[in-house]
């Protein structure tokens, strides 16, 4: 959620700035915006939309400087809402959001005031102004102390213009020490350079860089020593290597991701304090978002079923909220591919603080949330840019089930480790199953909604085949348990709704046909996902995609990628972006 990005050094900082603005993109691209120093001369560009509209600003001298792409919270994304906001002799970058802005806003209106935004960010800017006598960081933590909320602040000062001053509560900020300066930004793929020495501010901390160094400091306002992070520059690139898209590049490496994140995790360090603590683990919740908050739901199945152990499966933005019970023996489980996602990252503070051992399952290395665990769990599914994650549900759900395995084995209890390998070769085989529904678009393009059907884990793959459906290509759809239609949702199909149908289990496969019988006689079209071959040729079907099976338990792994890419063919038919769909951002860094 919002990306920045910062220099101040021996280089041009724009170039720097507008590189690190466009691998931030994930973040949000709404609107973009840099300032640069040149001496105490302030030169700002901001646009609405992509970060290419600031290609002019390239031309902005100076060698220190800030950048800032937006995901809208308050305000539009326009122009004048676009951050660097400048008040007097600042100018700042902010991702996050202030809760008590009204009222800071309302004492700067007092004092005669005037805003050009309708951002909570700006209120920040008058803040420093205010306090700023001649020490921009002591302006800035005065400033901070007032926030409520969650921020990750650069602040420039024309009176200090070799200077950026930092600042974090929530949100993530890294720097990166270099041979030719100090450079900044929301993530570290974003600056990373060979023998770039890298820093994680952690919570509620500051830093002062210029002048080729970087200071930090604590809440306390003391100068800290900090470790650097052991950074190597992923060899993973992101480029669309010959596809169109980053998301359809990104499913075809789910079977790639599948394999690595096994190794993984057979070679993982610490299983054998792992296995230590899920001997005792007598509870387990599990702690997400979107896509991930499915793959907890998807891995509670094979977690009861191996383990025979409570699992709670919660949304971490109403875990954080709902006071949990969580009792000695509980084992927390954040999943999250990026780390930072703020509402998971309270969820598992809020469970460590109640004394629950924390397990991350994440695929960025040196996130939040890595840095907060007792037990990192890496998916290695690599960089994803696409908005809309694909492999990386594929590999958290490979390393869920891995771990249910391990907890199964401590209680005592037998395991299937056979069919989980050979899931990088079912996958590659799903795959190319699952071209077979690039036909099925045409039926999709101007439904008025559409539904995902199943029981079991057919219904958990069946809410993330929804919910790719509605954010790349804005259809409504809703997932649905085949046996729950009948009790209200029925009276939503109309002649030529599609129905996508999703049938792995054969203990179950009748009862979910009951569900297609209800909606084909309704005038539902039926499309079929299944590794039950009996079910292809039914006359309700239209049309379907047949999956090699393996294994009720482990089928979401499978069952899922033919539903993401009906997601993918249907957005670009409609001629959506699929890699960068509205309104969202890659990283929610905020509540
Ligand atoms: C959907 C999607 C989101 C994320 C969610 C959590 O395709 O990507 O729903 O799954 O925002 O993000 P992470 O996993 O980074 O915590």
């Amino acid at each position: 959620m919002c990306g920045i990005v910062g220099y101040t050094g021996r280089r041009q900082a724009a170039p720097i700035l507008l590189e690190g603005l466009k691998k931030l993109e994930y973040r949000g691209y709404d609107s973009a915006g840099v300032a640069v120093l040149d001496g105490n001369a302030l030169q700002v560009m901001k646009r609405a939309g992509s970060v290419e509209n600031l290609s002019a600003a390239q031309a902005f001298a100076g060698s220190v400087g800030i950048g800032h792409t937006r995901w809208a919270t308050h305000g539009a994304p326009t122009k004048e809402n676009a951050h660097p906001h400048i008040f007097g002799r600042i100018a700042l970058v902010h991702n996050g959001i202030i809760e008590n802005m009204k009222a800071l806003k309302e004492e700067c209106l007092a004092r005669g005031e005037k805003f050009v935004s309708e951002t909570d960010s700006e209120v920040i800017a008058h803040l420093l102004e205010g306090y700023y006598e001649g020490d921009i960081l002591a302006a800035l933590k005065k400033t901070a102390a007032r926030l409520t909320g969650s921020f990750a602040l650069a602040v420039l000062c024309t009176e200090e213009p070799r200077k950026i001053a930092l600042a974090r509560r929530s949100s993530p900020l890294v720097v990166g020490r270099a041979e030719d300066g100090i450079y900044l930004a929301s993530d570290i793929p974003a600056i990373a350079a060979k023998g770039m020495t890298i820093y994680a501010l952690e919570e509620k901390e500051f830093a002062l860089l210029g002048e080729g160094e970087a200071h930090f400091y604590g809440e306390d306002g003391r100068e800290i020593e900090k470790k650097p992070l052991e950074y190597s520059i992923e060899e993973d690139v992101p480029e669309k290597r010959g596809f169109r898209h980053f998301m359809r590049k990104e499913m075809s490496e789910i079977p790639q991701s599948i394999a690595n994140t096994q190794q993984i995790m057979h070679a993982y360090p610490q299983i054998s304090a792992l296995r230590e603590v899920l001997c005792h683990a007598e509870y387990l919740h599990i702690v997400a978002c979107g896509t991930a908050y499915h793959s907890g739901l998807c891995a509670k199945v094979a977690f009861e079923a191996l383990a025979r152990i409570p699992v709670e499966v919660t949304v971490a933005s109403e875990y954080r909220y709902r006071d949990p019970i969580i009792r000695k023996n509980t084992l927390i489980v954040a999943v999250s591919q990026s780390g930072e996602t703020a509402d998971t990252l309270a969820a598992a503070e809020l469970a460590k603080r109640s004394g629950a051992t924390l397990v991350a399952v994440t695929n960025v290395r040196y996130s939040s949330l890595a840095r907060l665990a007792d037990f990192v769990l890496f998916t290695a599914a690599g960089r994803e840019i696409a908005v809309a994650a694909t492999k990386s549900f594929n590999a958290q759900l490979v390393l869920l089930y891995a771990l249910a395995e391990e907890l199964a084995r401590a209680k005592g209890r037998g395991a299937c480790g056979a069919e989980l390998l050979s899931l990088p070769a079912l996958a590659e085989e799903a795959l190319s199953a699952s071209e077979g529904v690039r036909a099925w678009t045409p039926h999709f393009l101007s439904a008025k909604s559409v539904f995902f059907l199943g029981r079991g884990a057919d219904y958990c793959a069946a809410l993330e085949g929804s919910l790719k459906l509605k954010e790349i290509s804005y259809l409504p759809s809703e997932g649905y348990p085949a046996g729950e239609l009948k009790h209200g949702t029925l009276a939503l199909i109309e002649e030529g709704t599609p129905v996508v149908a999703i049938l792995t289990s054969s203990r179950l496969a009748e009862k979910t046909m009951n569900a297609v019988h209800e909606t084909y006689a309704r005038g539902a079209k039926v499309f079929l996902v299944t590794s039950l071959p009996e079910y292809c040729k039914r006359r309700e079907i239209v049309s379907s995609v047949l999956l090699p099976d393996c294994g009720e338990i482990f089928s979401p792994a499978l069952s899922v990628i033919p539903l993401q890419a009906l997601a993918y063919y249907v957005s670009v038919a409609r001629g959506c972006d699929p890699d960068k769909p509205r309104n969202l951002a890659k990283s929610v860094t905020v509540e």
